[in-house]
């Protein structure tokens, strides 16, 4: 059975074929949008998809309302699946906003439905980073949602080289659609407005002589409207917007233009879209400030200024594409247990119980199968490392570990398979930062015994600023010296059991003493700090 027109079915890479679309990609998106919604205060929010019909018919604007997936459902209600999340957004704030501190700034990631003909960039759904302040009425607000875009494009590795944001107000249209009904028979009807909205909507998509006869229709002349077109003289609030980036080192992101109005009914000020600089594709992303529409849908009970935007996941990942900015998403895993010998396959399991509890990536075949094809799989699943556990001449059970990458081979106790996975994520890691999870720390090439930084004393770089590491500081010399003076005759008797890995994850775990670490070019540096014993 095939899938609707216009869905998508989203596979793990490889992809089988280039018409399906990628799960990793587009967790790689989501993850981004996430981390720097998060970076700018935002908290993430969700809604339902189905809605009741009227939600969108009261503001939404005439174009969305033609798109919608609406039907009666087994209870007699007309709903309609959410062809974008503001409505909902505006509802969910005016129920409970009393709860939240204003300005409210809330992002979401719903999946959103529009019968739309189906052509390059829109689909009949669409992922959409959604991003909302509440609660300010200053152009200040305005700026920071736009950094925010400009931002979130920019994680992605974008420049401005490859997209610009294109700024207007729907207050500057606002002044020229009065200017020039004040002086006609015509009332400023609302309906009026908002068809003149439409029309300069359409005028970069439609025939010139088609706008020219709807603009006549409402009193207007195409020369006017391109004239107000190309002077683009910013309104105060855009110059605000202008100046506040411009502050921030971002203005080259930005420009006024007012060929964009918005289709959408709500707008009411500063309105934006995101393109990409060749101006081939769709619009990436679109938003402003609708600062009737919490009045509006909660029967006029609450009145809060509102505006955000919306990123589509379609138009971005084309860009991406592009731009050749999407990483390779192989399959990844720490190790794969390889079970030859299957009366070990329960001490086998065991230890892959223990490796997924410490949070390593771990798989193994379900079922007895040929060592080759086991070492296959490994291979395809891009594991670090094999592990088979073994008996040794000495009658002791032995992990043989093996670096798929450089085929190194160890024999190890099986308690130490978590240390040397766990040594190979920290050598990928070129970070400096404060180790919480000793499990993370690095040990000296043969990954046997500390191996620590000689010097200055190491500096502690925590989310981009250093800190000076206060506390006794390990050298290969002092290390177990150190250890001696901080832990107890039994912890001490411990460390020379079990060595320094085990020891210091144990030691640490008990909360008796503090450990920082920074790793600066592979190598790393230790600091203790005894707490209460
Ligand atoms: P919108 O301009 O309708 O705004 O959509 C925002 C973005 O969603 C578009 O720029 C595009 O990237 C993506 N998008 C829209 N429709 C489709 C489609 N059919 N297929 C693929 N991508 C699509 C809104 O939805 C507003 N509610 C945004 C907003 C939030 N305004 C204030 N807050």
């Amino acid at each position: 059975m095939e899938r609707l027109p216009g869905f998508r079915d989203f596979y793990p890479e490889p992809l089988p074929n280039p018409d399906v679309w990628s799960a990793d990609a587009r967790n790689y998106i989501f993850e981004k949008w996430r981390a720097v919604a998060r970076r700018y205060g935002f908290r993430e929010y969700d809604g339902p998809p189905l809605e009741p019909l009227e939600l969108y018919t009261v503001k939404s604007g005439a174009e969305i309302v033609a798109q919608l997936y609406n039907f009666v459902d087994k209870g007699d209600r007309a709903v309609a699946l959410r062809p974008e999340m503001t409505p909902t957004l505006a509802r969910m704030v005016a129920a409970h906003e009393r709860n939240y501190k204003k300005p409210i700034k809330w992002f979401a990631l719903p999946q959103l439905f529009r019968y739309e003909r189906q052509q390059r960039g829109r689909l009949r759904e669409h992922f959409q980073f959604n991003a909302d302040i509440f609660g300010e009425a200053d152009p200040s607000a305005d700026a920071e949602l736009i950094a925010l875009l400009i931002d979130t494009l920019r994680a992605f590795g974008l420049t401005a080289n490859d997209f610009v944001i294109r700024l207007s107000s729907r207050n500057a249209w606002k002044d020229l659609y009065q200017r020039g009904t004040r002086n006609s028979e015509r009332v400023i009807d609302p309906q009026h407005e908002y068809d003149f909205y439409q029309i300069i909507d359409k005028l970069e998509r439609e025939e010139a002589t088609q706008s020219e006869v709807k603009l006549a229709a409402l009193g207007f002349s195409i020369t006017e409207v391109k004239e107000f077109i190309s002077a683009g003289q910013p309104t105060a609030e855009l110059e605000f917007v202008l100046k506040n980036l411009s502050a921030r080192g971002l203005a080259e992101f930005v420009k006024v233009d007012y060929n964009v109005i918005r289709g959408l009914a709500y707008y009411t000020g500063v309105v934006f879209e995101a393109f990409d600089k060749l101006g081939e594709l769709r619009a990436i992303a679109g938003g402003g400030r609708y600062d009737n529409l919490v009045k509006l849908l909660s029967g006029g009970k609450v009145d809060l200024p509102g505006l955000g935007f919306g990123m589509g996941d379609v138009v971005l990942l084309e860009l991406l594409k592009e731009r050749k900015l999407l990483p390779q998403f192989a399959a990844k895993l720490d190790a794969f247990c390889l079970i030859e010998d299957e009366s070990l396959r329960g001490e086998s399991l065991r230890l892959i119980q223990q490796l997924r509890d410490a949070g390593c990536m771990a798989d193994y075949f379900l079922t007895s199968i040929k060592p080759d094809k086991q070492f296959k799989r490994a291979l395809e699943l891009g594991a670090a490392y094999t592990i088979k556990l073994e008996i040794d001449a000495g009658g002791k059970l032995k992990a043989r570990l093996k670096n798929l990458q450089t085929r190194e081979e160890k024999l190890v106790p099986p308690y130490e398979v978590l240390t040397h996975l766990r040594i190979r994520v920290f050598k990928e890691s070129s970070a400096s930062y404060e180790i919480e999870d000793l499990s993370y720390l690095l040990f000296s090439e043969d990954g046997d015994s500390l191996h620590l930084q000689e010097g200055e004393p190491p500096v502690l770089r925590i989310d981009g600023v250093d800190h000076k590491i206060e506390g006794p500081r390990i050298t290969h010399q002092n290390a177990r010296e150190m250890l001696r003076s901080i832990a107890s005759d039994e912890q001490f008797k411990e460390f020379e059991k079990l060595g320094m890995v085990s020891f210091l994850y144990r030691f640490k775990s008990s909360g008796q003493v503090e450990i920082k670490a920074s790793a600066v070019n592979g190598s790393l540096s230790l600091n203790l700090r005894k707490l209460n014993h």
